[in-house]
């Protein structure tokens, strides 16, 4: 679709970055699960088919949560077995989904799904406003679902949100949210996601985050800055989850991976948002992602031009371009 010159962007690698990137597609559920008009079953299986052609190889499918908290996700029991075709022909394609509670976990592992997510809070204001928990709560609901789920055999994500801002509290103090992030690993959490939910970080901040969880800071001493080594997660069990409110989520993804990591979830198009965090507004675009790891030589498997092509069509069923930069720039829409 594109009509650029093959080889662009040019692949310039840059010092102590990763080879290759594993993309975490939030599109058919963070981006979807705020949009008012229902999408319909199909139209959600048709976009999950769309992103795997495209080369994505995890793709988090929908939510087992309480259909009346996200209504939009009401159908995921409809959805699921729409994609079985795609696990059948590829066992190594990853359809992860959230699951709040042990509910959601029954729900989820009666249709055969391999993965799921819980998703806490560094923060008490967004646990009660989006789990009607307290942090103790919402870590003491979680824990049966990590353990059930390792014991049937499936891979257990944990989201951690508010790791940067919180539109009740303010500012989140970076070892806050590296107790809170340790207490979820703790869990038994294969992956760590760290989810900057209304898109306030910046890569200074991120590099100081990272610095607290690895426990080692650049030139540092690998016992974080707070001296507190035992709230460290490795590194290659986190993932970073930008919002891109402000503009920050690319230079917030390049900061992460300075110090490491190599899973970045990011949503088709930049749709997205949290319907329960006032201002969170749409994801890290893939496709602006996937532009700049292939213009820094990382590999991520995916056909950014088969990728562009999927948010226009998944767009014009929203009724909305796509605010994706890249998206617009590969198939000449207005800027
Ligand atoms: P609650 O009202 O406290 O639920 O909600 P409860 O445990 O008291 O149960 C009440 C009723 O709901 C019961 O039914 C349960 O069976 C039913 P009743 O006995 O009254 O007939 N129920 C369920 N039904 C279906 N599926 C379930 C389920 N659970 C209970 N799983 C609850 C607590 C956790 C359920 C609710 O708060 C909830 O569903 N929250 C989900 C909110 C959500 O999905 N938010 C968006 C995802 S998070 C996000 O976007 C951030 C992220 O992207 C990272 C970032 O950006 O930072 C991940
Ligand atoms: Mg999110």
């Amino acid at each position: 679709m594109s009509d650029l010159p093959a080889g662009l962007p040019m692949a310039v690698p840059a010092a102590g970055l990763p080879e290759a990137v594993r993309i975490h597609e939030v599109g058919a559920r963070d981006g979807l699960q705020n949009e008012k008009t229902t999408v319909p079953t199909e139209v959600k299986a048709e976009f999950v088919h769309r992103l795997a052609a495209a080369g994505l190889g995890t793709i988090e499918a929908t939510s087992f949560v309480h259909p009346k908290w996200v209504p939009q996700l009401a159908d995921a029991a409809e959805l699921m077995p729409l994609l079985a075709d795609l696990t059948a022909r590829d066992p190594a394609l990853r359809l992860p989904v959230l699951v709040p509670n042990e509910r959601g976990l029954d729900r989820a592992l009666e249709l055969g799904v391999t993965e799921v997510a819980v998703f806490g809070s560094a923060t008490e204001s967004f646990a009660r406003a989006n789990l009607n928990r307290t942090v103790d709560e919402s870590l003491a609901m979680f824990a049966p679902v990590v353990a059930r789920a390792k014991a049937a055999g499936a891979r257990v994500r944990g989201y951690l949100s508010m790791c940067f801002g919180d539109p009740w509290e303010g500012p989140v103090p970076v070892a806050q949210v590296a107790a809170a992030a340790r207490r979820l690993y703790e869990l038994g959490c294969d992956e760590l996601s760290l989810g900057d939910t209304i898109g306030v970080a910046t890569p200074g901040h991120v590099t100081a985050l990272l610095d607290e969880l690895t426990g080692s800071p650049a030139g540092g001493t690998g016992t974080g800055t707070t001296g507190s080594p035992t709230n460290t997660v490795p590194v290659d069990r986190l993932a970073v989850h930008f919002h891109d409110t402000y503009g920050q989520a690319l230079s917030n993804t390049l900061a992460a991976l300075q110090k490491g990591v190599t899973v970045v979830d990011a949503s088709a198009g930049g749709l997205g948002g949290c319907p329960y965090a006032k201002s969170a507004t749409g994801n890290l675009a893939t496709e602006d992602l996937v532009w700049m790891l292939h213009g820094l030589g990382i590999r991520t498997g995916v056909d950014l031009d088969r990728l562009s092509a999927t948010s226009v069509w998944m767009a014009e069923h929203l009724g909305r371009p796509s605010p994706s930069r890249t998206v617009r720039a590969l198939t000449h829409q207005e800027q």
